[in-house]
């Protein structure tokens, strides 16, 4: 550990600050973060937090659902300009026009989100829980949004539903295409593909495992392959190898990055804690709104 990561590990204590990061995060990151996990787990662990300060490494969506969830606690996204170019697909207005076309459907919103878009939907999802969430609700119209990709492989998952989708994706994942596992595949034949649902369709077809960012590691985990290839975000491969360094892990595509999830630096979390940054603020109508349709989600898995 280098001087500044042992500075935030004692500053941390002395401001009674947590650190959660995703697994999408950089490597020094993740290595002074007290968890890293996937969407759902960083939502459920910042609801439970009992530090006074939250630090949530990652993008705007997943730091404003830590406050919604915990509004008491002071929360910071270190990298304040991180967002999610999915988020920004959608707005309120957007949400409100569906639900006047589609009056008896509900409104299931990935996390995705702006506070604002939850605020006006029904209940939230991660991509771990949206199959279980969309199946769980009495209605059966449902308005999926803002992710096409991952509302196709809920509508395939949940026959019984009628989804209306929203054309939202994450350039990230939905740049990869069947030509891209096709070629993939021909070079390493025989290797586990596990992909995230915010792939495009064509590419979850030829997926022997599809699950969120935590899905792919535990199956990965508990598979006897030998060699794998990922088709999810860079940082979920980099965990797999230094954790199992006699298995071999591929990119589906040598570009699977997301820069938002780069843009976090250890000297960003030491000016969080050193209260030279602003924490997370939301409006009134955000945080009531949004809590409803998270509270469920994180109670509902
Ligand atoms: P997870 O819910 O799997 O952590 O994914 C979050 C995300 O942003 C995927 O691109
Ligand atoms: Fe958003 Fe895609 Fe980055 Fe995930 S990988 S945070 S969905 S842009």
């Amino acid at each position: 550990m280098n001087a500044l990561a042992e500075k935030l590990t004692t500053l941390k204590k002395e401001k009674d600050a947590v650190i959660m990061a995703h697994f999408y995060q950089e490597n020094d990151i993740r290595e002074v973060a007290d968890f890293v996990g996937d969407s759902f787990e960083l939502a459920r662990r910042a609801r439970d937090a009992g530090q006074s300060v939250i630090i949530l490494c990652g993008v705007r969506f997943m730091a404003e659902s830590a406050k919604i969830l915990n509004p008491g606690k002071t929360v910071y996204l270190p990298a304040a300009d991180a967002g999610c170019p999915m988020a920004d697909m959608i707005t309120k207005k957007d949400v409100l026009e569906l639900r006047q076309k589609y009056k008896d459907a509900a409104v299931v919103c990935y996390v995705n989100s702006s506070a604002a878009v939850k605020a006006v939907s029904d209940i939230c999802c991660t991509s771990s829980s949206a199959v279980n969430i969309v199946r769980s609700l009495p209605e059966k119209r449902i308005i999926f949004i803002p992710d096409q990709n991952l509302g196709a492989y809920v509508a395939a998952a949940a026959p019984e539903k009628e989804i209306i989708l929203f054309s939202g994706f994450c350039p990230i994942h939905h740049r990869v295409l069947a030509e891209d596992v096709k070629k993939a595949e021909k070079a390493r034949p025989g290797a586990v593909l596990a992909v995230h649902p915010e792939c495009r369709p064509e590419v979850l077809e030829y997926a022997d495992y599809i699950g969120s960012t935590a899905g792919i590691l535990d199956h990965v985990r508990q598979s006897d392959a030998l060699e794998f290839l990922i088709g999810t975000e860079n940082g979920v491969l980099e965990i797999l190898q230094k954790e199992l360094p006699h298995k071999r892990f591929y990119p589906l595509a040598s570009d699977f990055i997301c820069p938002d999830m780069k843009k976090t630096k250890l000297e960003d979390i030491l000016q969080c804690l050193k209260g030279e940054r602003s924490p997370v603020e939301l409006s009134e109508e955000e945080l009531t709104g949004a809590a409803k349709s998270l509270e469920r989600m994180v109670a509902g898995k």
